[in-house]
């Protein structure tokens, strides 16, 4: 025994000593646990010997304000949205979501830089966002400022720490002024923060630039431009790059010598041989690695992870990735995750990600600023294209105390530290310089849009760039949107083919789509389509026939990418509901204050378009859905229409045995005859409603019976995932369902559940996507919203998780999950 020690001691410290120089002083660790936090002005908070005990301990990413209380007087804005063609100013209710996010919070923690030499070492903080306006303190010093809540941005604190490497304190006071948004922004340090510590001449942060100029199934080009700082002029750099691919193997490799000229980068092209090409379908990565030296020294080492793919917009034709021509099938993503408000956490974001891509999403538009690093790393690995979007207001405000106030003096830095992030992204296929920005219809708007797309074309040549436009007329006849690379028009589908005539293109996306408005599993009697419908519960129906005034429904934007070479396709509005923005219930009608723009509710319970999109987007796999459910107890007889959603071409219908007839989708009705199966004249009675689906040779297909679901009875369980990681702060997601006897959801019962999590997890989150719902996402108790909901549990340590839902009346729900 003991020996087999002194033999596994001597094998580490073998690997220690070949560990080069560089190797060892490069080190990069987030700063997540013993952080003190306080909300309100303390203006010495910034002082080293400032006394924080009394402070609340948090865990950073953080989000002051979701643990509410909800309240109407919460950012309560009396306003007119210009943008929706409001002329009069009303009290838009729960328009940021009605929960505090306004004010100062500051944060405060130690840390320490083990071993730090100032002579031969750079230490930086990079904060991946900070909600807002933040000001960073080092030793009672103040290191910097950014502003933009969304952006990445670091500091050199070098100088500012204790040579000696005693503990350094670190102070960040942020602020979030109200009418700052038009949703729910989040507030605090809602993203990571990072020490990284570097050798003194080093590569900076997002200091490789990695392209790939050809790109065939024989070989692809590599280019890899890499900068070095605190270098002097003139110095030989000798610099070796391998590339490998995921399993380690080194497909290529290559070292140069070159002198340090002007601070030109260090440049290398490399050439990988049948290289594996990155796409949604097959998202393969490669990684660069880099070491420097000089003189024979190494100096520095740094990784790059990049993918190889070609992106091609032609005019008439559309978008091309990897030479073939696809419509982006996207969806708009704003950057909060429900209960979790924005604190970021990875496996919520991945969930979110999952769930649009079995839809048959392809792509994600990270409305209307830019994301967090996970999402983006999640793209490259999961496959989804992304555009990168950065500024929903430019110099003409939308909101009083928007971005506006910061536009000239800080545009050009958000949008050079955005491309830079982002640019080594394969995921990344455009740029977005704003969204329905009032500039548009400004006489110059023009300029400030090419000072804009020129930023990013200087820093990243290889991507175009878009911007959501809306005011079609100003921008057609402005020059504004003759100026953008790629026309991305919101909604005003009718506009399309006027913009593909008179631009120079020849291309239009759909950038925003749909703005369909739906409540999971409320459905309104009678079925009809309209805009800015309001019913008096506040719900919006769930057969997916209501949009806004501004808008559409899912089918107009079907039938453009499908009827049309030169539409590139579209990104719906919205993936998910988000916090604020609860059109149409948005005047005057607390207590909506969450969106029911989402494909898929707050919980992350799909609605009934989900299953229309993924008909349409994901015609491969089997999608057979039938709407509504089928519980209408005092509906006896009347007209109930059903609705089923479905790849298949036609189908049959029976209600108890009896056919209601055959359907199928065809293009000489309404729109929706085309992508939907519709009975409108169903009769309502309680039993069983089946359909049977029929390919396109008329051979039977598949089947699915609803069924009437019975008295609830008990609660059931049903974990997403069955195991859960404890590092990463991985997440479980639990639907929970109030079943009856035979184990089927009763979809009209509100009542409200209790939870209890034992062993080795705890209670995180609960949500039922009730937009109006007020209860609190962080106690363990919530109604479910017609019969379901979603648990959110952490692992604390490795063991068995014990789960437990009760309810007046129903026999409780248990589930013993793995934490490891
Ligand atoms: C768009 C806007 C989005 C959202 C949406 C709601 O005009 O870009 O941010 O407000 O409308 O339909």
């Amino acid at each position: 025994m003991r020996f087999r020690s002194i033999l596994i001691c001597l094998l580490l410290i073998g690997s220690i000593c070949s560990f080069s120089h560089a190797q060892r002083v490069r080190k990069s660790w987030p700063l997540k646990e013993d952080w003190r936090f306080s909300k309100g002005e303390q203006e010495e908070a910034y002082q080293i010997d400032f006394d924080d005990r009394e402070w609340e301990s948090v865990q950073v990413p953080h989000d002051w304000a979701i643990y509410g209380p909800f309240d109407e007087s919460n950012d309560l804005q009396i306003v007119a949205v210009t943008q929706n063609g409001e002329k009069v100013a009303t009290k838009k209710t729960g328009r940021t979501g009605g929960l505090p996010y306004m004010g100062v919070g500051w944060y405060r923690r130690a840390f320490e830089v083990p071993g730090f030499d100032p002579e031969k070492q750079r230490v930086k903080l990079i904060f991946d966002g900070a909600m807002s306006e933040a000001q960073v303190y080092v030793n009672g010093e103040k290191v910097g400022f950014w502003p933009y809540g969304y952006n990445s941005f670091y500091f050199d604190v070098t100088d500012f720490l204790h040579a000696d490497g005693t503990k350094n304190q670190l102070a960040v006071r942020l602020e979030n002024k109200p009418q700052s948004s038009r949703w729910y922004p989040g507030a605090g340090l809602y993203r990571n923060v990072h020490v990284l510590v570097t050798p003194k001449i080093h590569v900076p942060v997002w200091g490789t630039f990695v392209t790939t100029p050809y790109v065939s199934e024989e070989y692809a080009s590599v280019n890899i431009k890499t900068e070095l700082e605190h270098v002097s002029e003139g110095t030989d750099i000798s610099i070796e790059t391998s590339i490998l691919d995921l399993s380690g193997k080194v497909v290529a490799k290559k070292k140069n010598v070159q002198r340090l000229n002007h601070g030109r980068p260090l440049e290398q092209f490399l050439t990988v041989d049948h290289p594996e090409l990155w796409s949604p379908e097959s998202p393969h990565l490669y990684v660069a690695k880099s070491v420097i030296s000089i003189e024979g020294r190494e100096i520095d080492e740094f990784t790059t992870r990049f993918g190889i793919r070609k992106i091609e917009f032609i005019a008439d034709k559309g978008f091309f990735l990897n030479g073939q021509r696809r419509k982006f099938q996207g969806v708009n993503l704003h950057h909060d995750l429900g209960p979790l408000g924005a604190a970021v956490n990875r496996s919520a974001i991945k969930r979110q990600l999952q769930l649009m891509k079995d839809m048959g999403a392809d792509a994600i538009r990270t409305s209307h600023n830019m994301p967090a690093p996970e999402l983006v790393e999640l793209c490259d690995e999961m496959g989804l294209m992304v555009m990168v979007e950065s500024f929903d207001e430019w110099d003409v405000a939308k909101c009083k105390n928007g971005y506006h106030r910061f536009f000239d003096d800080w545009a050009e830095k958000d949008l050079v530290n955005m491309v830079r992030h982002y640019r080594n992204h394969p995921s990344v296929v455009m740029w977005s310089i704003g969204n329905e920005v009032p500039t548009q219809c400004s006489a110059d708007g023009y300029q400030v849009a090419k000072f804009l797309q020129d930023i990013c074309h200087r820093e990243d040549p290889t991507r175009l760039v878009t911007a959501g436009m809306d005011q079609i007329s100003c921008v057609l006849d402005n020059g504004f949107a003759a100026m953008i690379d790629v026309t991305g028009f919101n909604y005003r589908t009718h506009r399309y083919e006027e913009g593909y005539q008179k631009l120079p293109h020849s291309l239009v996306l759909g950038s925003e789509t749909g703005s369909t408005v739906s409540s999971r599993g409320v459905y309104h009697f009678p079925v009809e389509k309209g805009a800015q419908v309001i019913h008096e519960n506040q719900q919006s129906s769930a057969y997916g026939l209501e949009y806004c005034s501004w808008s559409n429904l899912p089918e107009d934007d079907f039938a453009l990418a499908d009827d049309f070479d030169w539409t590139l396709g579209q990104f719906v509005w919205t993936g998910f509901d988000y916090l604020g923005e609860p059109t149409p219930y948005d005047t005057d009608a607390w207590p909506n204050h969450s969106s029911m723009f989402g494909i898929v509710d707050l919980a992350g319970i799909p609605k009934d378009r989900y299953y229309l999109y993924k008909s349409v987007w994901k015609p491969e796999e089997e999608t057979l859905h039938i709407l509504p459910h089928w519980n209408w107890e005092g509906r006896e007889g009347q007209k109930t229409p059903l609705f089923v959603y479905t790849n298949y071409p036609s189908a049959e219908l029976f209600i108890n045995g009896e056919s209601q007839g055959k359907q199928t989708k065809h293009k000489e009705g309404t729109l929706q005859e085309r992508y939907r199966l519709m009975w409108m004249d169903a009769i309502y009675e309680p039993g069983e409603v089946k359909v049977v689906a029929y390919d396109s040779l008329g051979k039977k297909a598949a089947e699915k019976i609803l069924h009437t679901a019975g008295k609830p009875h008990h609660i059931e369980l049903v974990p997403e995932n069955k195991r859960i990681a404890v590092e990463g702060d991985e997440l479980a997601f639990i639907r929970v369902q109030v079943v009856d006897k035979e184990g089927r959801v009763c979809p009209t019962d509100q009542r409200s559940l209790s939870f209890d999590v034992a062993g080795a997890g705890a209670f995180r989150a609960v949500a039922n996507g009730d937009p109006g719902s007020l209860e609190l996402f962080h106690e363990p108790q919530m109604k479910v919203f017609n019969g379901q909901l979603t648990l959110i549990v952490s692992a604390k340590e490795a063991g068995n998780i014990h789960i437990k839902a009760t309810a007046k009346g129903l026999k409780n729900g248990e589930t013993i999950m793995e934490a490891y």
